[in-house]
């Protein structure tokens, strides 16, 4: 095993140990309400978080690993992790949800696994390696982007519904992918969007204020798959939340839209 392929091996542990939590959860759990509207946590969020933080706390004590519901600092190499991506999804009893787990170093995810419990898959990703998706107790199969050609592409997205005062910008965006693509998607776990880019069951994916815990695993996933990942100016700061990915001739499509339609 190379050293990033130990990393991706035990992110994909602790996804898989976050999702345990959240698969014996089930669902009618109760949320509560966070900051932003439409933004709630639950105890199942936590009580993921908390037990991926003691996994990864036990192997590298000295990696810190900033989660979404506990917070903490980064590092030149930290952990990230997202316990329950898709918490709306969680508690409406949608299964579109995922476990999130990236190892960054030097501000660029190196290994990540996204797991989702309710549907039984595990992607699995280190950089320069390959990403891979595991399904049932079949071999795992190594993932590769699509080659739809843009007119056929089935593009994934996510709505900016806590933050309405972006919906112009969005709205222009959206607009021109409807006509550019054949049809668009909004699951609702960024996560397992960005997974399904990798593995060619979406043909791309655009989103704006998400969070570095949502696209660390998944964004690493696609690059490896082949496609090209950016943020809206093209630019590579991803991590931060404005992304566009998909395959080369997807995304270039994706930014072209994304650079036509900033008026501000
Ligand atoms: C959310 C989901 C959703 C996206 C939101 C995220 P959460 O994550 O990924 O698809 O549109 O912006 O915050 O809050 O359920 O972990
Ligand atoms: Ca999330
Ligand atoms: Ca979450």
């Amino acid at each position: 095993m190379t050293p990033v392929t130990a990393f991706s091996d035990l992110a994909r542990r602790a996804a898989l140990h976050g999702g345990e939590i959240v698969r014996e959860a089930g669902s009618g759990v109760s949320a509560q309400a966070k900051g932003l509207p439409g933004d709630w946590v639950t105890e199942v969020d936590v009580a993921s978080e908390r037990a991926i933080r003691e996994l990864l706390h036990e192997v590298t004590p000295g990696i810190p690993m900033p989660g979404e519901e506990s917070g903490g600092a980064t590092a030149d190499r930290y952990w990230v992790v997202d316990p329950l991506d898709g918490t709306t999804n969680f508690v409406h009893g949608f299964p579109a949800v995922g476990v999130s787990v990236a190892l960054v170093e030097e501000g660029r995810p190196v290994a990540g696994c996204v797991h989702a419990p309710f549907l039984g898959d595990t992607y699995v990703a280190a950089r320069g390696e390959g990403a891979w998706l595991e399904r049932d107790d079949e071999p795992p199969t190594r993932l590769g982007v699509s080659d739809r050609p843009s007119a056929q592409a089935v593009v994934g997205t996510g709505f900016p519904f806590r933050r309405k005062g972006s919906l112009p910008r969005y709205l222009a965006a959206l607009a021109v992918a409807l006509e550019t693509f054949e049809d668009l998607r909004r699951p609702g776990a960024a996560c397992l969007d960005l997974a399904w880019v990798a593995s060619g069951v979406f043909d791309g994916f655009f989103e704006l204020h998400l969070a570095p815990w949502d696209v660390a695993a998944g964004g690493l996933l696609i690059e490896e798959a082949g496609g090209v990942v950016t943020d809206w100016t093209g630019g590579p700061g991803w991590l931060e939340g404005a992304i566009l990915a998909g395959p080369p001739q997807v995304h270039a499509e994706l930014l072209r839209i994304a650079t036509s339609t900033d008026l501000g």
